[in-house]
């Protein structure tokens, strides 16, 4: 399928599936994958080893802004995926543990941090085809993006589905604080001041509750075909 260079803007809740199927969309046709939340979860786990971040959750927000010029995050894509790095460390799989999760809503809501993640994201996503999952991206990051979608999945399906998926990296988990760590986020994320979660008024939206990836992509292929008039 001959896709044009467009950009591809996916929001939605917590764990609905949105990287899972940003991958696979990057795979099958040729899409550059960025993933805006794993740059989110990288300030996360940088202010918690920074220790800027206490003990009951409150974060010393003059020390992190002050150290922010110190940071750095960058994507490498591979064999084995996208993966977020600091310099030459990997940090893609410390930036999924529940902890970094129970912080990183209040961090992304800090107006300066979400300024300092939006530059970054633009100057990966030159030119292309590019396909970036979070919160605000057909809003605020690509408001003119071609393409916006809005995933949605029923709260006891995301809560299964982020539980297998940190017991199969190995993670001891719990499915009642997962499925509150969600619920929180969620909250946190659609009632902040700046960039809110919230569907773009011209996103298509995909409530993936009962969907097999398969299905993911033949609704994609679908909606490319008919917005793009692209001939299969
Ligand atoms: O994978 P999951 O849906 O659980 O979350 P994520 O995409 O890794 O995002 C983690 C957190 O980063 C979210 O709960 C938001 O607080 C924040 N985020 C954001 O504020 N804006 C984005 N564009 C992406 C993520």
């Amino acid at each position: 399928m001959n896709v044009p260079d467009i950009i591809i803007a996916v929001d939605g809740y917590s764990a609905t599936g949105k990287s899972t199927f940003a991958k696979l969309v990057a795979k099958e046709f040729a899409f550059l994958y960025l993933d805006s939340g794993a740059m989110y979860r990288g300030v996360t786990l940088y202010a918690m080893e920074k220790g800027f971040i206490g003990a009951e959750g409150s974060i010393d927000e003059d020390a992190l802004l002050a150290a922010m010029p110190g940071l750095e995050l960058h994507f490498e894509h591979s064999e084995e995926g996208t993966q977020l790095f600091t310099g030459p460390r990997n940090i893609e799989k410390e930036i999924r543990t529940m902890e970094v999760s129970g912080h990183v809503s209040p961090i992304s809501a800090i107006p300066y941090v979400r300024a300092w993640v939006d530059e970054r994201l633009h100057s990966f996503s030159e030119g292309g085809k590019v396909i970036m999952d979070g919160r605000d991206i057909g809003t605020t990051v690509f408001p003119n993006a071609e393409l916006k979608i809005f995933m949605t999945a029923k709260p006891e399906v995301r809560a299964q589905r982020r539980y297998d998926e940190l017991v199969a990296k190995g993670q001891v988990a719990d499915l009642a604080e997962v499925a509150r760590n969600l619920a929180e986020r969620d909250y946190i994320d659609s009632h902040r001041e700046t960039s809110p979660l919230r569907r773009a008024e011209d996103a298509y939206v995909m409530d993936n509750s009962d969907m097999t990836l398969h299905e993911e992509t033949v609704w994609l292929r679908g909606l490319l075909q008919g917005k793009f008039g692209i001939l299969e």
